[in-house]
């Protein structure tokens, strides 16, 4: 991979909550218009490392953090935390639309909470280029005016993913996107998330193995707040360098 290519890189990343050191000299970069899948057990650090990026962290009392995240060259730590969060969309594990908007005013809420106004036109065509973007708009829009609320719990995640894309991010992360869903909404959200990576660099944490071989280009491998090993997704499956890695592949634990 060239140097061109990555457009997140993570430095020397150490994070502490109290006296707690939950993510230890993390260096990792991500690359462009690819899936990267973040996976390890259970209390490893991997929602916090997804959440260093688009500062959420940043709300945890007695959080310390050392080391250099950069966005396309930028140092995330010195952007105002509401641009990364333009910059950087991210999904969480139980679909959460807003249930007060309507499936339209999901779509445009991060314009909304960033007080932008949009003409009408933009609107319209953001909430139906989004949508379609996140394989929603044939389902919904005959409701569109219609609450969030009476869609299935896939399409819901599927709002989700179009709210985030709403804002044209550079970087979508999603926490384990489908553990909350039926097969076939999950294996709609997999269909979606090969799709989107022509336009936007996703890194996904997922506890499913067959999820990340499906559809992840990378794989990194935490364990105990450490990155113990990190590549390409066929290469670290077939042929792991590390022992805890091949363990938790083969379901020795986690
Ligand atoms: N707000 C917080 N305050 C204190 N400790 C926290 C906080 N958030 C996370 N931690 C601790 O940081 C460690 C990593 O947690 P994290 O949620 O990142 O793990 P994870 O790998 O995402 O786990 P899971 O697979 O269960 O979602 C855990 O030991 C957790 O207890
Ligand atoms: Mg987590």
């Amino acid at each position: 991979m060239s140097k061109n290519s990555v457009v997140l890189e993570v430095e020397k990343l150490n994070l502490y909550i109290n006296d707690h050191h939950i993510l230890k000299d993390i260096d990792i970069a991500f690359y462009k218009n690819k899936v990267t899948a973040i996976m390890g057990p259970s209390g490893c650090g991997k929602t916090t490392l997804i959440r260093s990026v688009n500062r959420l962290n940043d709300l945890i009392p007695g959080l310390k953090s050392t080391g250099s995240l950069s966005l396309n060259q930028q140092n995330l730590l010195e952007l105002n935390p509401i641009q990364v969060r333009r910059e950087v969309g991210m999904v969480f594990q139980r679909p959460n639309p807003f249930p007060t908007m309507s499936i339209y005013e999901n779509v445009l809420a991060g314009y909304y909470l960033n007080g932008i106004k949009l003409s009408k036109d933009d609107k319209e065509r953001i909430v139906t280029e989004s949508l379609q973007q996140a394989a929603l708009f044939d389902e919904v829009k005959d409701n569109i005016h219609r609450k969030g609320t009476f869609l299935s719990g896939g399409q819901q995640q599927r709002l989700c993913i179009a709210r985030a894309l709403a804002m044209n991010p550079k970087i979508l992360l999603l926490d384990e996107p489908t553990s909350a869903l039926d097969p076939k909404s999950t294996a709609s959200i997999e269909q979606l998330i090969i799709e989107l990576k022509s336009k936007v660099t996703i890194i996904m944490v997922t506890h499913n193995i067959g999820q990340a071989s499906r559809v992840s280009d990378f794989t990194a491998f935490l364990y105990l707040g450490e990155l113990v090993e990190y590549g390409p997704t066929q290469t670290l499956f077939t042929n792991p360098k590390h022992t805890k890695t091949e363990e938790y592949l083969t379901r020795k634990f986690g």
